[in-house]
């Protein structure tokens, strides 16, 4: 087993994980892995150099060259930075089709495994636990309800100076959740061996202390900030 720690966070869409894993990244002074930044890089330098979401074998080869990087807060991708660009509409529906090609995801296997470094990391992601960091030390699926996380996203979207209605964000997040729980590529569940955590009713600081409790129990250690 490799000595050095990973947590594995996964979760559906909007359930508030990126946020939460960046906390617990932190606090405890670990690296962080937003493994949905680099689909939606490889789908953004899909777009931009012509190649079709549903050529496989070429999609392997933009993820294999992808020349991506994470600094200054910022994502980077080929010199550029493409933070703000990588969230819009194009890239996140380019990001899910590109997901389900078993080739694309084994071209970023070895990437996202060059992630892990000391003291420690923590990797958000579908398949986090399941398939890139199996070994993890600590995995956690967070759920929250799905009104719950329309609300939140209609608070982000608000805050970002765009409208948009509950209704409409409510089907959304339903249409997401059965494509990515349908789909056969790394599918949306809850493996068994991941420690489940409700945040209907809780605040991002509130999981994120949770999680570092269950750390610190599995771990035996409190090295936490
Ligand atoms: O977490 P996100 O919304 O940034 O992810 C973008 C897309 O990539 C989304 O369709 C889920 C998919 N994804 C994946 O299949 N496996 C991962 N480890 C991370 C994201």
């Amino acid at each position: 087993m490799n000595a050095v720690p990973v947590i594995a966070v996964d979760g559906p869409s909007a359930s508030g994980k990126g946020t939460v894993a960046q906390l617990v990244a932190e606090r405890l002074g670990f690296h962080y892995l937003d493994s949905g930044a680099l689909y939606r890089l490889v789908a953004l330098a899909a777009l931009r150099s012509g190649v079709s979401m549903q050529d496989e074998a070429g999609l392997a080869i933009v993820a294999d060259a992808l020349e991506a990087r994470f600094y200054d807060g910022e994502v980077w991708l080929a010199g550029e930075p493409v933070t703000d660009a990588i969230r819009d509409e194009a890239c996140s529906n380019g990001a899910s089709k590109v997901a389900a090609f078993p080739a694309v995801r084994a071209a970023l296997l070895a990437r996202q495994r060059a992630f892990r470094g000391a003291p420690g990391l923590v990797a958000e992601g579908r398949d986090m636990g399941s398939v890139v960091f199996p070994d993890s030390h600590l995995k956690v699926f967070l759920t929250a309800s799905v009104e719950a996380r329309a609300e939140r996203r209609y608070k982000q979207l608000k805050g970002k100076g765009i409208t948009a209605t509950i209704g409409t964000l409510l089907k959304d997040l339903r249409e997401r959740d059965a494509r990515d729980t349908a789909r056969s590529a790394a599918p949306l569940k809850h493996c068994p061996d991941a420690y489940l955590l409700d945040t209907t009713a809780m605040s991002a600081a509130e999981a994120a202390e949770r999680i570092l409790a269950w750390y610190r129990e599995a771990h035996g250690g409190n090295n936490a900030r």
